[in-house]
Parts: C-alpha cells; structure tokens; sequence
C-alpha cells in the first residue's frame, strides 16, 4: 500500500543523526547557525506552515517555470519590448542590475541554511530555498539575455557586481551583511522575516502592478512568479523568531529593527524612483508611500504585536523618512545620472508634479523647490549646472548620500569617530546600528574614502565613471532628453511674461 503523504512528512524532514568523530559544536559551530545562547531541544518546537515534499516541489515549480517561459517565448517573438515607454524600461534595467545577483546570494545563504541551520526541519526547508533562488538567478538572466540585442544595459543583470558602480555598492553591501556574513539565526531575522516576507513585496507585487499596467507583461509575469517563491520560503522566519523570543527576545528585537531600518534606506533607492517617478503617471497603482504603508508597515507592525515586541526605538524618523528619503535618492540619482547604467525619468512634469503633490503634501516645499532650479538650469541651456562635478559624501553604513534619509531641511551631519578614524552616517538610525557592532562596519571604506585614498585615477569624475565601469554606451541621462522641461518654459513666457524659464513652484 501506497502511504500519503501525511503519513511520512514528519519523519523525512526530522531525519537528524547522532554525531560519533566529532563533537556538536565543531560540526555546527555557533558563529555559523546563530544558535548560540539558545538550548539545543529548544529547536524540536521549529515548525514551519509550508509543508511541501521534494516531489511536490519538483512538479509545481516545473509548471510554474514552463508558464514563464511560454509567456516570455510568446512575447519576445511579438515584438512587445519596442513598444514600452522609455521610463519604465530604465525600472527594468535597475531591477536586472541590480537584483539578479541578490538572487544568487540568496542561494549561498539558502546553502548555509541547508548546512548549518540548528534543526533539521529547517535545513530540509533550506534546500527549496536554495533551488528557488537558483531559479530566479536563471529566470533573471534569460529575461536580460532575451532583451540584449535591444539594449547593452541588459548585460548588468550579470555584469553589475563585478563593477565599483557605488549603487551597485550599496547594494552589495548590504547584502553581504544580511545574506553572506550573517549566521542562520540572522539571517532568518534580516533577510527571510524583513526582506523576503515583507520589503519584497515592493518589488515583486507593487512593480509587478505597474509592469502590467505598462503592458510589459514578460516581466510582471516574471516578478510574480519569483513572488511565489518568496512567499513560501520566507516562512522560516516566523518559527525561528518564535524560538528566539523564548530565548532572547532582546536580540530578535535588535536584529528586526536594523533589518527594517536598512531595508527601508536600500528600497528607497531602488523601489521608490522607480514606482513615483520612473513608471509613467497613468500606470502607477500606488504610491511608494502608500505601498508601503499599506503592505510593508503595516505587516511589519502586526509581526512585532504578534510576537509581543516594541515598535523601533526610531518610529517617527522613520515615518518622516518614508515622506522624504525616496525622493531626496531620486533627485541625487538623477543629478548624478553619469553614475548610473539606466536612464533615469526626472518626472517631474506639470502633471507628475501634481501627482507628487497630491501623494506627499510637502513635496513642494522639499523638493519642488530644487527641481525649479534644475528646470530653469535645463531652460536656459545651462546643462553643466544640472551636472556633477564631483562626489558626494557617503554614509559609511548605508552607503547612500549623506542628507539623503529625511527632508532637505535636516541636513545636520551625524558623525562619530571610533578607532581614531571620523564616521559619517546618513540619519542617527545609521549611526546607531554602527555603534552596536563598530568592528562589523569600520574597516569598511565608501567610494569617496576610496577616492580621496588615491585608488581613482584619476582624481576627477571621468576617473571615477572608469572607475565604476561606466562606458559611454550604458551610462544615464534623462530618459526623455529633458522634454519635460520645455512646458515650464512655454508656461512662464506667456503668463508671467518676466523670468523667462523661471517656474513657480506649484503650477
Ligand atoms: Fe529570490
Ligand atoms: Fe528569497
């Protein structure tokens, strides 16, 4: 007689062994699974919801991968990719450049977790985890490769982190951090309850959204079924953070908010231009904002009540940066365009603006204000002052541009020195998560210690676009080649008849 599956689950993912040659701890250091401080039976209550057999896996993921291919075969061939608007080709681009090799992190650290997670169940989940992320690598780069003849920007999929581009940095960083440095247990906490459950949403439901909206039905078919994945092996968080808070709540709280801060700050750079500013009007579905607040905040909330945790220590910082740090990374994005391998959308037209306007009442104030100058720079054909001549100063944590988390009216600098060296951070929040592991972040060193340190030759912003690989044919500049500039110009000449060029914020 045949048994269920019922019948056998429970014993093939326990399947454990008594050690004989070596000891626990040798074969399971606790440097690796993060189970330090946490007693060994307290692992038999690790129960994940997600029950699936290696042959159920099998099957579903060949149906799910051969709809994917069907659809992308199909639309390759009809010619769709030429007719999708520039704007939101440059969000494809900065997806495929800089998440393809995210994925393939994802996989060593899926591997770690098959290897060294303190149970069993979990090491057995780690293994779909790993032939997941292998196939989002995969699925990544046959997307890119498919859509390479039509723009070399497509080879970054698999290019990006070979080279210093300081975004790709950033990324990188913090990845390296949560995925490739981290022990399971953290790991578990940053990467699999933070990210996967919850800030990639963002990127796999939101611009999925707007990707159909757009018509490019390839890739928000693409992002949603990577979102299938994500949502089933992200599970592993939650038991582990149940084990954790039974045994030291202090440290899931900790790992939780510098996860949620970081995750917060890269999101802002990656997702946040591209859903406001880079996806045309008439297509978006939401605002990063309300996305956010909606998918990831809210879910996030109710994970830290459940669990019988506080909300960060930073709420209102973090509230005042969701209203301001997405578009301070796209004003800096786009003013640092050569520094790019996409072509940003300003977005900033009459009707974006009101848009903008509408979304984030304080837009104007904040940053309408900038873009008037950068408008009338664009009008009067004074295009070296839209244009940067050198670096800016970066966060030695996030990486990202100082006075880039909240509004421009809180720039003050928040600085530390430790080891005779002076740190600079981007928000306190930054500051903070650097002070309670100095030695994890300080021998680290940003693009501009780098530069200042001689490594750039040379020493100018031609040296530093070498530098990051940036050729002539990859390199950014405004997506729409300032059109959107010339309907504030016509505006002020017939109205106002004086200050010609000049806009008046909020028309
Ligand atoms: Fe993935
Ligand atoms: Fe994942």
């Amino acid at each position: 007689m045949l048994l269920t599956r019922d019948d056998w689950y429970e014993l093939s993912r326990d399947v454990d062994w008594e050690l004989d040659h070596v000891d626990r701890a040798t074969a399971f250091p606790a440097n690796w699974t993060g189970a330090d401080g946490i007693p060994e039976q307290a692992w038999d209550a690790w129960e994940e919801p997600f029950r699936v057999s290696y042959r159920d896996y099998v099957r579903l993921q060949r149906e799910k991968e051969s709809g994917v291919k069907a659809v992308s075969q199909a639309l390759v061939r009809s010619g769709t990719y030429e007719k999708l608007d520039p704007g939101h080709v440059a969000a494809s681009h900065l997806h495929m450049g800089t998440t393809c090799m995210v994925e393939y992190m994802a996989v060593t650290m899926q591997s770690r977790m098959c290897r060294f997670a303190p149970t069993p169940r979990w090491r057995s989940l780690g293994v779909f985890g790993m032939l997941d992320e292998t196939r989002h690598t995969q699925l990544d780069l046959r997307f890119s490769h498919d859509l390479l003849k039509h723009d070399p920007r497509f080879d970054w999929a698999q290019k990006a982190f070979h080279t210093n581009e300081w975004g790709v940095l950033a990324v990188k960083n913090f990845f390296d951090d949560i995925m490739l440095s981290a022990d399971c247990v953290e790991a578990a906490m940053a990467t699999s309850l933070t990210v996967e459950h919850g800030f990639t949403n963002i990127q796999f439901v939101a611009l999925a959204a707007d990707a159909m909206a757009a018509g490019d039905i390839n890739w928000s078919n693409l992002l949603s079924s990577i979102q299938t994945d994500e949502a089933r092996h992200a599970q592993l968080g939650f038991p582990t953070l149940q084990v954790l808070m039974e045994h030291d709540p202090q440290r899931a709280q900790q790992a939780l908010d510098v996860a949620f801060w970081r995750s917060t700050r890269l999101f802002q750079t990656l997702t946040g231009p591209a859903m406001d500013y880079y996806t045309p009007v008439d297509q978006r579905k939401m605002s990063f904002k309300e996305f956010m607040l909606e998918w990831i905040v809210n879910h996030h909330e109710r994970i830290l009540e459940d669990y019988g945790l506080a909300k960060p220590w930073y709420w209102d910082r973090f509230l005042l940066s969701l209203e301001n740090g997405h578009h301070a990374m796209h004003l800096g994005t786009w003013f640092w365009r050569p520094t790019l391998f996409w072509k940003p959308n300003a977005g900033v037209s009459k009707a974006e603006r009101e848009w903008l306007r509408e979304k984030y009442p304080t837009w104007e104030d904040n940053w309408g204000v900038l873009w008037d100058e950068v408008i009338a720079n664009v009008n009067a054909g004074r295009m070296d002052k839209t244009l940067p001549e050198t670096l800016p100063s970066l966060c030695n944590l996030t990486q990202l541009p100082l006075g880039s988390a909240y509004s421009r009216h809180e720039l003050a600098p928040h600085q530390l020195t430790y080891g005779g060296r002076l740190y600079s951070f981007d928000s306190e929040v930054s500051q903070w998560v650097f002070e309670l592991d100095p030695e994890r972040y300080a021998g680290h060193r940003t693009v501009v210690d780098r530069f200042i340190g001689g490594e750039i030759q040379p020493m100018s912003l031609e040296g530093g676009l070498l530098w990051m690989g940036l050729t002539p044919d990859v390199m950014g500049d405004d997506v729409y080649q300032y059109a959107w500039a010339r309907e504030y110009a016509a505006l002020v000449e017939t109205e106002a008849g004086a200050l010609a060029g000049v806009p008046v914020a909020g028309e």
